[in-house]
């Protein structure tokens, strides 16, 4: 499936990595580093920096951060495979054909035989847009004030008025009708025959972040149901794990996404400029999906119908949103409907005030549930403010609930001390929640024991691959083996063979990884932010030894936690012990 590695290394070391992003990014030398504008995130003053011994680039920024290969991945949202192509032909290194597992190629081509055939279908619509066949469909789009450049933007295309018009067009392509089936795009039944999926439709083809057609979503013309119609998961197609409108978002600068409900909105915002609109194909956001926006930004905007059912699914959303530890804002629509129509009607200028006035997610729902209490009633307001006191007991970090307790109190004019004391009385009760009530806000949760030590695991393997004269000194205490998390012991069986032969290349291990989510992380871990380098030598000498320390500690607590289970494990108990204590009163210099 892969090329072989010293061919990926030929390719790598025959690409200067100055060179290459000099192309994209203009870089200026200082010191031993060049360094450029992030293209990556929005910066005014350079934090990127290539280095040339290393051969990895780095932001100080945004946190980016690979090879030459991982830089094509990012920037060009090329695979692995792509990236590996592109380079080789720039350095005239001639590729072998792949060579594939039976079973793997099986997979694959099926895969590849998927998108092809999405491919040729989004094409086939594209083309009948233009034709007479598609003049209904090209109207509507016009009368939605979709421009030209916009249209073929998003590849928009025309589903015909016959039933299968689509289905006979590929099969004289030579495609079969499983594949058709399997695509989506047509059902084989025995007394209609074959029959297309989308007929007399407005075609939004959904393509990934690399630009590939997974699946399709039809518009009705006129008032016929469903309005729209999506395209089934398939193996290239699944709904929870991608979003309408990220192939172009995730380069967009904004500093944020916008979230919104449809295919007609993301496209409506990108013509006015909001090119980090996206959307969800047709079911309800996902925590996957939050995972995708958090790769890219932090800050969340939901732009969705201001209806009954755009704002149940606004905080549905929301919930999932803090789950993953991103923050949203909700952007209020009123008195439009949607996105598309309030830009329609008042600009894309007043989308953007509408954006900037953007109101805090925690605001929102009290304000969705005061709905529900009559206020004119002392009984009812009473039962609100408990309300609010119950859920601001969900702020486990004090300053935070302060702040909020404040807002609140100031907002629905309770006295400040009144509402704090409500609280405390409720978070006697039923507790304050728990850090451990949002397990995926990576970013507000405390770190736990196994994040510290794998924090101290990535701290060691950058420092190493930074000064690579410490591995003398510290082979003797720890072994790629004290790595507890695989990729991270991996990474260290490939440095610390590097480094035992002198001959230090972290760029070329990211490499070896066959995954391309493995290749960032690997990245990842020789970009660690090291205590800074202007402190003191004997703090930083502290900082070295914690992390040894550290690292040591927790091989050993690990192994402890495994004896009930592993009769072997008491052996490197033992051994564990016995390193870690004369690690402990040995003195690592850093000269
Ligand atoms: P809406 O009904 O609000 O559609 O559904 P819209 O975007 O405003 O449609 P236009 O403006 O009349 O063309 C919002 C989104 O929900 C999904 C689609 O993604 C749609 O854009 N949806 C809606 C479906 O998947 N199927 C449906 O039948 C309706
Ligand atoms: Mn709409």
């Amino acid at each position: 499936m892969y090329y072989p590695e010293e061919l990926v290394e030929e390719i790598r070391m025959k690409n200067d990595i100055v060179d290459v992003i000099s192309g994209y990014v203009r870089l200026q030398r200082k010191g031993s580093s060049h360094f450029g504008l992030c293209p990556f995130h929005n910066e005014k003053s350079p934090s990127f920096s290539v280095s040339q011994s290393r051969q990895m680039y780095y932001c100080f920024g945004c946190g980016a951060g690979g090879n030459v290969f991982t830089f094509l991945m990012e920037y060009e949202h090329y695979t692995f495979q792509e990236a590996v192509k592109t380079l080789a032909e720039r350095a005239g290194v001639q590729l072998p054909e792949l060579e594939y597992s039976q079973e793997m190629k099986q997979k694959e081509s099926r895969r590849v035989r998927l998108l092809e055939v999405n491919k040729e279908a989004a094409k086939y619509f594209y083309y009948l847009l233009r034709r007479k066949e598609g003049e209904q469909g090209l109207r509507y789009l016009q009368g939605r004030r979709l421009c030209d450049e916009t249209i073929k933007k998003f590849g928009l295309g025309f589903a015909s008025k016959y039933s299968d018009d689509l289905t006979k067009y590929l099969k004289s392509k030579g495609y079969q009708d499983d594949l058709l089936r399997e695509a989506g795009l047509s059902s084989i039944d025995e007394k209609h025959g074959a029959h297309d999926k989308f007929w007399n439709r407005v075609m939004f083809p959904i393509q990934d972040m690399n630009h590939r057609v997974i699946g399709f979503g039809g518009r009705v013309m006129g008032e016929g149901t469903p309005k729209y119609l999506n395209s089934p998961e398939t193996p290239v197609f699944d709904k929870s794990r991608n979003l309408y409108g990220l192939n172009f978002a995730r380069t967009s600068r904004a500093g944020n996404m916008i979230l919104c409900e449809g295919y007609m909105d993301v496209i409506a915002m990108h013509q006015a400029g909001f090119g980090q609109a996206v959307a969800s194909l047709g079911t309800a956001f996902t925590e996957g999906q939050a995972g995708l926006i958090r790769r890219y930004t932090q800050n969340v905007l939901l732009s969705y119908d201001s209806d009954g059912a755009g704002i149940k699914a606004a905080l549905r959303a929301i919930g999932i949103l803090k789950e993953s530890g991103l923050t949203a804002r909700i952007i209020n629509l009123a008195p439009y409907k949607d996105p598309d129509e309030l830009i329609k009607n008042k600009g894309a200028d007043e989308f953007q005030k509408r954006i900037d006035g953007a109101e805090n997610s925690f605001f929102f729902e009290l304000r969705i549930q005061e709905q529900q209490y009559d206020m004119k009633d002392p009984e009812g307001r009473t039962r609100f403010h408990q309300e609010i006191a119950r859920k601001l007991c969900g702020f486990a970090e004090e300053v935070e609930r302060e702040n909020y307790i404040q807002a609140a109190a100031q907002r629905y004019g309770i006295g400040f001390e009144s509402l704090r004391r409500l609280v405390a009385a409720y978070a006697a009760k039923t507790g304050l929640a728990k850090e451990t009530a949002r397990p995926r806000s990576g970013i507000q949760k405390k770190n736990t024991p196994e994040d510290n030590a794998k924090k101290a695991q990535r701290l060691l393997l950058t420092w190493l691959s930074e000064e690579p004269a410490l591995y003398r000194k510290i082979k003797k205490y720890i072994t790629p083996k004290d790595f507890t998390v695989e990729l991270y012991r991996q990474t260290a069986e490939k440095l610390f063979a590097e480094l035992e032969s002198g001959s230090l290349n972290p760029a070329a291990i990211i490499s070896q990884f066959a995954d391309e989510e493995q290749q960032r992380e690997a990245a990842s871990l020789f970009h660690t932010r090291l205590p800074q380098l202007d402190q003191d030598k004997k703090e930083r000498e502290k900082a070295f030894h914690d992390i040894l320390v550290r690292v040591k500690t927790y091989r050993y607590e690990y192994d402890s936690r495994q004896m009930g289970s592993d009769i072997s494990a008491l052996s490197r108990v033992i051994e564990g012990k016995k390193a870690l204590e004369e690690l402990k009163n040995t003195h690592i210099s850093l000269d």
